[in-house]
């Protein structure tokens, strides 16, 4: 059947899925933030960057609407500057060369000339359940 060589070969590749795939199940989990603490974020057309302590990442969230919001890295692409969302215009901007995206990160000028990283982010009862993984 299996000599002693081929044993060990199955038993690494049997230890190696079951150790690798709870990490991967970890890694996509969604976190959850309850939208009660986050003042900003109660009403439709506000924004806030709030930093993910688990990740230690800052994400830029938009209230888009009743039901949706929007996640973002506020990274610009260009050259590192946070980004912001301008309400009055309804376009996130970078205050240090003026690129500009739509509200989905969507590059529109500037010379960014790419899109902001965006993640999954939902509303659900009174949490916003983001996940960390890229959107796209
Ligand atoms: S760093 Fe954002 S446009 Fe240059």
């Amino acid at each position: 059947m299996f000599n002693h060589r081929q044993f060990l070969k199955v038993a690494g590749m049997v230890a190696g899925v079951l150790f690798a795939w709870p990490i991967r199940w970890v890694k996509a989990k969604p976190l959850g933030l309850k939208l009660d603490k986050v003042e900003k974020l109660k009403n439709v057309g506000r924004w806030a960057i709030l930093k993910i302590k688990i990740k230690k990442k800052p994400v830029l969230f938009i209230r888009t609407s009743e039901d949706t919001i929007r996640a973002l890295d506020p990274t610009c692409p260009h050259k590192k500057c946070q980004v912001q969302y301008n309400e009055k215009i309804n376009q996130i901007v970078c205050p240090c060369h003026k690129s500009r995206f739509n509200p989905d990160g969507k590059y529109l000028d500037g010379p960014a000339k790419k899109d902001l990283t965006a993640y999954k982010a939902y509303l659900r009862k009174n949490m916003i359940v983001i996940d960390l993984d890229k959107d796209h």
